[in-house]
């Protein structure tokens, strides 16, 4: 990389100021500012930070020009058939492949951690029926802190491997005890013969009377979406555990935290948003082309729904092989979903819509994840829960990242303040004053 500088060269007024390049092993190019306030008294401006990098990662790669995603580099296509998302999740977070002998003792370790405190399961009776299952999730998670103090503060590998092993595996049955509760079903125990995502089906869907059998193809699919969500560097909530975890609170309050930022409809909560838009154009609330037109609309706070992302500027990859998936499972299936007829319209039409042509926008994983779980009968309030069974591993994996590197701090960005400036204090003053003797006033 012989053409990349060793240095940039800022200039400030008289002064200039040499600020270190720093070169990825893919040869992204950074500036590293955090001497610049120190040596100058300026700080840089970069609101959404979509331009700032907050850390050095060996987890995930993404060329968002070039549409390429890889886990700890191994490209995301590489992922489709196999292998399991266990298997994923040991490798996100270890950063290699396990062997069968680790990889086995990991199986076990989730299997022996995967029924919650009977108290913990009791709580579930108090929460109200109709109660949104991303919040439960987020609650549950940290409320492990309550049943597991040891793993508060640890500084040994082992204790990591089992604070993490116990949320991987207590994720599932937090999240179909949600469910069932939604249903007012009886909440399923776990059963230690199931693997992973049999395991999770059998626990949302079993009833006492009737065993849950799932098809291969729909274990398959369900192993899919939580390996093609398992990571995708620092997205708002995986920055979101970074930053909590970086005041050193635990792996459960920084992952609990990373659920509550997933929750939202411009990240995790989008296939929620992109199913509700199907269904609204299926009952005949408006036509493709409306909902197309809504979503270019200056004014409206609409948006196409599935498609758009902050840095793929073209196709999300994983959004090609979730469609694929769609049409495997949809083919084994003696149903189809006019929701599916739908998004693929809509697709059409956006990618030959100039606005959507200009500004980059392609579909990205939330625009057929949410067809592909309706078609293993999940639920759509159960959407974004699955979105963070399967982005767990990449949350402990970046926290395991960032408590390791002996030279990460607290997570601490500054300001441009442009509030009430010191000339003006007398008159804040004043304010305050005239406040306090209305609140002090008889009413
Ligand atoms: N529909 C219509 N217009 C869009 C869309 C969309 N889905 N996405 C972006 N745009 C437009 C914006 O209005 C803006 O237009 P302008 O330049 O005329 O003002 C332009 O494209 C750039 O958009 P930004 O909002 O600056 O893009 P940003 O990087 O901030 O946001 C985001 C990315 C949040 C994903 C956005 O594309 C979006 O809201 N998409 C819909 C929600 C969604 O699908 N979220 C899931 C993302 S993937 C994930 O989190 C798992």
């Amino acid at each position: 990389m012989a053409d990349i500088p060793e240095k940039a060269i800022l200039i400030l007024g008289d002064k200039q100021y040499e600020l270190p390049v720093v070169v990825g092993t893919e040869g992204e190019r950074a500036i590293d500012i955090s001497k610049l306030r120190d040596q100058s008294g300026y700080i840089t401006y970069d609101p959404s930070l979509s331009n700032t990098g907050v850390c050095k990662s060996s987890i995930t790669f993404i060329d968002g020009e070039k549409g390429i995603l890889r886990y700890r580099g191994i490209p995301i296509e590489q992922f489709v058939n196999y292998p399991s998302f266990v298997r994923v999740a040991w490798m996100l977070i270890f950063g290699r492949m396990p062997t069968s002998a680790e990889l086995a003792q990991f199986s076990e370790l989730l299997t022996r951690h995967e029924l919650l405190h009977e108290s913990a399961r009791h709580q579930f009776q108090q929460i109200p029926v109709d109660a949104p299952p991303m919040a439960i999730l987020s609650a549950s998670l940290n409320n492990l802190s309550y049943y597991h103090q040891q793993f508060l503060a640890f500084e040994d590998t082992e204790s990591f491997v089992e604070a993490a092993a116990r949320l991987i595996s207590k994720v599932r049955t937090i999240a179909a005890f949600a469910y069932r509760r939604s249903q007012g079903l009886p909440f399923n125990y776990p059963d230690p013969k199931l693997r992973y995502c049999e395991n999770l089906l059998h626990m949302m869907f079993s009833l006492p009377h009737q065993q849950y059998i799932c098809t291969p193809e729909v274990v398959d699919a369900l192993n899919l979406v939580l390996v093609l969500h398992a990571d995708h560097e620092q997205n708002c909530s995986t920055f979101t555990v970074r930053v909590v975890g970086s005041s050193k609170a635990n792996l459960f309050a920084s992952c609990s935290a990373g659920v509550s930022a997933l929750w939202g409809p411009l990240h995790g909560g989008a296939n929620v948003k992109v199913i509700e838009m199907l269904e609204e154009i299926h009952k005949g609330g408006m036509t493709p082309e409306e909902c197309i037109a809504e979503s270019k609309r200056k004014e409206s706070k609409f948006r196409l729904f599935g498609f758009g992302h902050r840095v793929y500027k073209n196709f999300d990859p994983r959004s090609r092989i979730i469609r694929d998936a769609c049409d495997r499972v949809f083919a084994t299936l003696k149903h189809g979903d006019p929701l599916l007829d739908i998004a693929r319209k809509l697709e059409e039409l956006a990618l030959k819509d100039q606005y959507f042509i200009d500004r980059n926008l392609y579909p990205n994983v939330d625009f057929y994840s949410g067809l592909l779980l309706r078609s293993m009968g999940i639920p759509t309030n159960m959407f974004t829960v699955i979105f963070s069974i399967g982005r767990l591993p990449g949350w402990i994996a970046h926290w395991k990242e960032q408590h390791d590197d002996p030279t990460s701090r607290i997570l601490r960005p500054r300001q441009v303040y442009v509030g009430l400036p010191e000339n003006r204090i007398e008159a804040a003053l004043a304010q305050a004053e005239e406040l306090r003797k209305v609140e002090q006033s008889p009413t």
